[in-house]
């Protein structure tokens, strides 16, 4: 039986060969199959990450390795109970291989957490040792992750403002988003730092060839081998991205980080510093 005195620690012995360590405790392990491919695979076969996937079900008593019941108070649906589940992370924290004194942070996906971004995204991949625990129908019982709580870091993970059937395909997104940003499992490590939200800003568009395609012609500076036109435009062509699609995202820029050019093509488009120091856009006119 563990006890939860322990203090709440993250992992410092359960790094395999310095990869990060990833466990997933769910009712449909073949959902998880996806993280054997691509980029994912290859970081598992190159010991960058060491992924286990737990069936909850191993962890019931009954004949019919039930897991969940109706919601106390009433209400539609289903809740995961608390047996499986206490039992499941009992045995994650009693891996051996884990080492002793190990703590994962646990991630809960669900509608209602903190929402999941590349920020967030770094932020875990420092991590030694992740454990998601995915919930299905109406949620998992909430005394497992408040005792989940008291010996380790458990955060309630959104993936947007939509409602999945469960935490698994939450788990796909965020192991991915991770796992590329772990040192050695992508190869051009350049594409990480010009990527869509790395510098608060959206993508630029990108081509290849060949120059010109069913009569659309690549844009002609990136042909001109002007390596300061070419960057001056891909941020031109980012910032008014971000404006047309994300705004939101233009107004948390940090005006600092701008220079003379990103400034004037912003107040092109009506955007200028307020007195809050952030990017806003003009007031429209009153007319009368
Ligand atoms: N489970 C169900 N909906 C979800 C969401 N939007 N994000 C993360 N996990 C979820």
């Amino acid at each position: 039986m563990r006890t939860t005195a322990l203090a709440k620690t993250t992992a410092t012995t359960c790094r395999a060969s310095d990869g990060v360590r990833i466990d997933v405790v769910t009712i449909f392990p073949e959902y998880l199959d996806p993280l054997r491919l691509s980029l994912i695979g290859k970081a598992r076969e190159g010991g960058l990450l060491d992924v286990h996937v737990h069936d909850l079900r191993e962890h019931t008593t009954d004949r019919h390795r039930t897991v969940d019941d109706t919601p106390y108070g009433g209400g539609a649906g289903m809740v995961l109970g608390p047996a499986a589940w206490g039992a499941a992370l009992d045995a994650l924290l009693a891996d051996p291989a884990a080492g002793p004194a190990a703590r994962p942070r646990l991630i809960v996906p669900t509608p209602g957490g903190r929402p999941f971004t590349q920020a967030y995204a770094t932020e875990l991949g420092a991590e030694p040792w992740l454990a998601f625990a995915c919930g299905r129908y109406e949620g998992i019982d909430r005394r497992v992750l408040d005792e989940a709580a008291e010996i380790m870091a458990v955060d309630e993970v959104s993936l947007g403002d939509y409602v999945l059937g469960g935490g698994e395909v939450a788990v796909l997104v965020i192991v991915e988003a991770v796992a590329r940003l772990l040192p050695g499992v992508i190869g051009n490590v350049e594409s990480l730092t010009e990527e869509s939200h790395t510098a608060g800003l959206l993508e630029y568009p990108v081509y290849t060839k060949p120059a010109q395609w069913r009569g659309r012609d690549v844009p002609a500076v990136l042909l001109s081998g002007n390596h300061g036109a070419i960057a001056r435009w891909r941020r031109d062509e980012s910032l008014l991205r971000t404006l047309r699609v994300r705004p939101d995202l233009i107004h948390a820029l940090d005006p600092g980080g701008c220079d003379r050019a990103d400034l004037a093509l912003l107040a092109s488009q009506g955007w200028t510093v307020g007195a809050d120091g952030r990017f806003s856009p003009a007031e429209p006119a009153v007319s009368d």
